[in-house]
């Protein structure tokens, strides 16, 4: 299947990283490498990409996109939260740009095998990082009902968690749960039918919630911000796409913590905790797609981008 993808708020991404051309930048979400085919284009001779996915169909797809820059550009399948290692392994302690565009792409979301798409059906899979050995199977038959209820809860803030969770268990009593076509079903059940038409399709939360869970999302992006500012070169950027407010709820607080870490109570006529400001938070309020990309691609609708300058 052909790798598609939209690169989602792709020029307000590449004017927040402000390229330098003969920098050293980082894509540490490489996808069908959108972004980084942008970044590379801005490249001279000196400059260089790291593109970091963990996904391999991401890794082959971006490597064909980018062969045409030759040496400028080096393709690692890994996790981001090892980027720092990756950089070291690579000889390079800091680098002047970091895109993260979070989430899944319409690659992995259209590939039914992949399993992560409620409206196909295929085995319960999800994994972006095919190497892993736990999928979306596992947690759907053999977390607790109440882990289940957490996950849905937490991750899909859906308000009928506690019915889906109490359906999933009962019907995997019976026999396992297979395939993202059942799980749907299921799901469907379980939410009264004059709220199945409200907010999108039933099973979008579900799905989304055991998608975060099994590829420990939100767990990897909350572990990864600190390294990525203290990457950064004085200057450099930290440019960051998330897609729904948990994730950016992450980005804002991690941005804020790193622009103003002093702990004093506020009535101290002078810091005394000795945290020093990393850089400041050059999105006030994050940048939104505008209505032409609204219009043309419906994945942009929820895209946030929020920009770190470090100091
Ligand atoms: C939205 S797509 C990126 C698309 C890309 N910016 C483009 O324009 O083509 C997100 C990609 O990030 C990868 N990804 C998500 N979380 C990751 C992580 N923690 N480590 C490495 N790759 C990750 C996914 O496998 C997917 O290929």
């Amino acid at each position: 299947m052909e790798f598609k993808h939209r690169s989602v708020l792709l020029e307000e991404t590449i004017d927040g990283l402000r390229i330098r051309p003969d920098g050293t930048y980082v894509d540490g979400t490489l996808g069908g490498g959108g972004h980084a085919y942008e970044i590379c284009r801005r490249l001279s001779d000196k400059g260089s990409i790291v593109g970091i996915d963990q996904d391999e169909a991401a890794i082959e797809a971006a490597g064909i996109r980018l062969k045409d820059f030759g040496e400028k550009v080096t393709i690692v399948r890994r996790n981001y939260c090892d980027m720092k290692s990756v950089l070291h392994d690579l000889g390079i302690d800091r680098v002047d740009g970091i895109v993260l565009d979070l989430g899944v792409s319409s690659y992995q979301l259209d590939t039914a095998e992949r399993g992560f798409s409620y409206r196909e059906d295929a085995p319960l899979d999800m994994r972006m990082d095919r190497r892993q050995q736990m999928t979306a199977r596992d947690i759907v038959n053999d977390y607790s009902e109440r882990d289940l209820y957490r996950v849905i809860r937490d991750y899909g803030e859906d308000k009928f968690a506690k019915n889906i969770a109490k359906h999933i268990a009962a019907a995997r009593a019976k026999r396992p749960i297979e395939t993202t076509g059942e799980l749907t079903e299921i799901i469907r059940e379980s939410i009264p039918m004059k709220f199945q038409k409200m907010s999108g399709h039933p099973a979008k939360r579900t799905f989304q919630a055991i998608r975060i869970e099994l590829n420990r999302e939100l767990e990897v992006l909350k572990n990864s911000l600190d390294d990525m500012i203290d990457l950064l070169n004085p200057g450099g950027r930290l440019c960051i796409i998330t897609f729904h407010s948990l994730e950016d709820r992450i980005v804002k607080s991690a941005f804020r913590k790193n622009e103003d870490p002093c702990t004093c109570p506020k009535d101290f006529p002078v810091c005394v905790c000795g945290k020093v400001s990393k850089g400041s938070i050059i999105t006030r309020k994050p940048i939104l797609p505008g209505e032409d990309e609204l219009r043309e691609n419906s994945r942009s609708k929820s895209a946030k981008l929020r920009i770190f300058e470090r100091k």
